[in-house]
């Protein structure tokens, strides 16, 4: 099981490696989180990897255009509704909070 904090709330769930997106995982912690289309397309799922983003799945050619058109670093910030949780303990910050 992999395990997904979000921040500043500090709410967490436990979820199955690789089975649940960040978004997911953040719903299933009982978070009220930010989405659009929920398809990698429109950038409102932004969330800060504070820690663990060799944990979660790779970036991908269309997650990579959506974070460079709203001029974000694929460093830090990930598509929540794109990215899966692949293992061990993330831990992400919710940029609207
Ligand atoms: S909800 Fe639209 S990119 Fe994630």
């Amino acid at each position: 099981m992999a395990r997904v904090t979000i921040e500043p709330l500090g709410k967490t769930a436990e979820v199955p490696d690789g089975a649940l997106t960040i978004l997911e995982a953040g719903e299933k912690a009982g978070v009220d989180m930010e989405f659009g289309c929920r398809d990698c397309t429109c950038g409102t799922c932004v969330v800060e990897v504070v820690q663990g983003m060799e944990n979660l799945s790779p970036l991908t050619d269309q997650e990579i255009d959506v974070l460079d058109t709203w001029n974000r670093d694929p460093e830090k910030i990930r598509l929540a509704c794109c990215v899966k949780v692949m293992k061990g303990e993330v831990v992400v910050r919710k940029l609207d909070a």
